[in-house]
């Protein structure tokens, strides 16, 4: 996979594919807070970035942002390669974005088919227009399916929500987003709050939306989720991009040295080998692993 040359800015593909959404400059101020300054973005097709940074990074505001609901002060949005202007999560739904937000906000108190088609619900046809019953034969056929599709296991669709597991309400919520022509999926902490078990299922949900050509922004502080899941790793601190990594060529300790900005001492032992070699006469006190930012303050591209 060939990842973007941010020094440039120069819009590349990975694996021969085009952009589905780009972000480019992006700034917004909160009053005197600056929760994004110059910040690009990008999702492929088919792939899982995730989107990390320490409490206040503006992970939330960048998704926000992408979700309709904040302005950007600055910046473009593009999709598919067209410059777009999103002026309200509607906009975002039809070019087949979708966000699952923390809350999920499901209907605990309904079951599983009527929280996939809460707001979209399908009439039966031929029946005067006085008279408008739910297509329930319909909706449900579509909700096993949707979920089959996805590997989603639940007893059953006509089970409350109020009695599904953490991770099979996550399910749910992310087979609602994806089930009206998504094609990208931004998923704000889908495992927070869940088990082993249950953040497995979700993680598997993942994989499978990627392997249906979705892109999907996945926002986590754990990191061994993300080295599960993601493909790129994309690093805020303090509102800015500092760094991106692809998976493959990035340890955990380089992720937290980019999230903390922090240069981190070696631990004892490899200071013990590095001043036994004579390494460490006249050499700073501290080593960095960290990418080194470029020219533009954003961090080395992997
Ligand atoms: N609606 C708002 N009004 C004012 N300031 C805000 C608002 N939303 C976010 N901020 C500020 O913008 C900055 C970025 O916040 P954001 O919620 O995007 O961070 P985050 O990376 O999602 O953090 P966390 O990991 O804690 O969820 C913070 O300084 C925050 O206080
Ligand atoms: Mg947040």
């Amino acid at each position: 996979m060939t990842i973007t040359d941010q020094a440039t800015g120069q819009a590349t593909d990975v694996g021969g594919r085009s952009r589905l959404l780009e972000l480019n400059g992006i700034s917004k101020w909160f009053g005197a807070v600056h929760a994004l300054t110059d910040v690009d973005f990008e999702v492929y097709p088919g792939e899982v970035v995730a989107l990390v940074g320490d409490n206040g990074a503006g992970k939330s505001t960048l998704v926000k942002t992408i979700a309709g609901i904040y302005r950007p002060d600055a910046g473009e949005i593009r999709f598919e390669g067209h410059p777009v202007t999103i002026n309200g999560p509607q906009d975002v739904a039809r070019l087949g974005i979708s966000v699952v937000y923390q809350d999920l906000a499901l209907c605990d108190n309904l079951d599983v088919v009527a929280n996939l088609y809460l707001g979209r619900e399908e009439i039966s046809p031929g029946l005067p227009s006085t008279v408008t019953p739910l297509d329930e034969v319909a909706m449900e056929r579509r909700a096993i399916e949707v979920l089959r599709g996805l590997s989603v296991k639940i007893p059953s669709v006509r089970t409350a929500v109020a009695s599904l597991s953490g991770g099979q309400r996550q399910s749910v919520a992310v087979a609602r987003s994806v089930m009206w022509n998504a094609r990208i999926v931004l998923l704000d902490e889908p495992t927070a709050a869940l088990g082993v078990p249950q953040t497995r299922q979700v993680l598997d949900l993942i994989h499978r939306l990627r392997e249906q050509g979705l892109g999907v922004v996945v926002i986590s502080h754990n990191l061994a989720d993300v080295f599960e899941v993601a493909d790129r790793i994309v690093v805020l601190r303090l509102g800015r991009r500092v760094a991106t990594f692809d998976v493959h060529d990035a340890s955990r300790e380089d992720i937290v040295a980019a999230i903390t900005g922090a240069d981190f001492a070696p631990d004892e032992e490899d200071a013990d080998e590095l001043e036994a070699s004579g390494e460490l006469e006249g050499a700073p006190a501290t080593v960095s692993t960290a990418p080194t930012a470029d020219a533009t303050g954003r961090g080395v591209p992997r």
